[in-house]
């Protein structure tokens, strides 16, 4: 009798210290997404939300979800869908855990949104070295496909990542395709341009599903006539978001557009339908160089922006 009551009170007594526990850990898992490197904005007030703000929202979603949820314990099941179930949560603790760089600049962990938008820049001498992993630039690509906007939520972008020795092939298919084309003389500096873009640690393809585009034109024939030019802007957030995310790591990139040229040959040998429509390859690598050479900036106040209604 006495051994009965001591080991239900010793039950209860570990159920309570359980239950506080739990309690406790839970509120620690949010702190851990907002120092991802993919929270590059410093005014999140101020700002739309960052790609960790989203992920966030979807886990604060989902932990709502599965507590409102008829499960016996909704502690242990929201628990369980943070370490397990959740592709957002274990990446994002990959991404904490691996938020390294070998490069001299500064990470995107550290690096305020509108810094990452400045130093952005078309770096054409490139090399085969990385400053993060491979894991990495999967993760980054896989991020900004997962959240990047596109018209009509179309998510039409398509997007094949080629690195090491599958970018050189990319770029010797692109010579091999331009040297019929190319008028003699002009060969020597095509050959040496598409040297450059090899010499470089990966391109990634930006195509576009015109099976999402033509499924807009029938459900909404009103705007049938400027769902070609969407998929247009939505390729190219998809570009310049992975152009910014790439540089803010320490890779420099450039952007190209050897489309429609390479299009059949990149089909058949990485195995995509041919009918998805290449917009651009952007190719990154090592910077050899910090300095990618001046810019020339046209007036911008006045001449290229135009506010009204601000406070001064
Ligand atoms: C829509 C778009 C298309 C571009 N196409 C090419 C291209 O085909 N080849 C190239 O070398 N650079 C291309 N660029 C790079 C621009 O020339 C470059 O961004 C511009 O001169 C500003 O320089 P910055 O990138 O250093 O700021 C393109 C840029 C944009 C935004």
């Amino acid at each position: 009798m006495v051994v009965a009551t001591r080991s239900l009170l010793t039950g209860l007594f570990a159920g309570v210290l359980l239950g506080f526990l739990l309690h406790l850990v839970l509120p620690l898992y949010q702190p851990a997404l907002e120092d991802t490197h993919l929270r590059v904005s410093t005014a999140p007030e101020t700002f739309s939300p960052t790609l960790a703000d989203m992920l966030r929202n979807s886990l604060q979603i989902a932990r709502g979800a599965v507590r409102g949820a008829a499960y016996k314990s909704s502690r242990v099941a929201s628990s369980a869908l943070l370490q397990t179930s959740s592709p957002l949560s274990s990446a994002t603790s990959n991404l904490n855990t691996e938020a390294f760089s070998t490069s001299t600049t500064k990470m995107a962990s550290q690096k305020p949104f509108l810094q990452a938008i400045k130093d952005r820049r078309t770096f054409y001498q490139l090399n085969n070295t990385a400053p993060i992993s491979d894991k990495r630039i999967v993760e980054i690509v896989k991020e900004a496909i997962h959240h990047v906007p596109s018209s009509f939520n179309s998510q039409s972008a398509r997007l094949v990542v080629l690195l090491k020795k599958d970018h050189e092939l990319f770029w010797d298919y692109v010579l091999d395709v331009l040297k019929p084309i190319v008028p003699e003389e002009q060969l020597p500096s095509t050959q040496k341009r598409i040297a450059g873009f090899r010499a470089g640690y990966g391109t990634i393809l930006f195509l576009e599903d015109p099976d999402d585009v033509a499924a807009l034109q029938k459900a909404f024939p009103l705007y049938a006539h400027h769902f070609p030019d969407w998929s247009e802007h939505t390729s190219a957030m998809h570009q310049y978001c992975l152009w910014v995310a790439l540089e803010a790591e320490g890779f420099g990139a450039n952007l190209q557009h050897y489309n429609p040229l390479i299009d059949r040959k990149a089909a058949e040998h990485w195995k995509f339908p041919v009918e998805w429509k290449l917009r651009a390859q952007l190719v990154f690598g090592g910077k050899v160089t910090d300095d990618a050479g001046p810019k020339d900036f046209k007036e911008v106040e006045g001449k290229r922006l135009f506010v009204h209604g601000a406070d001064s």
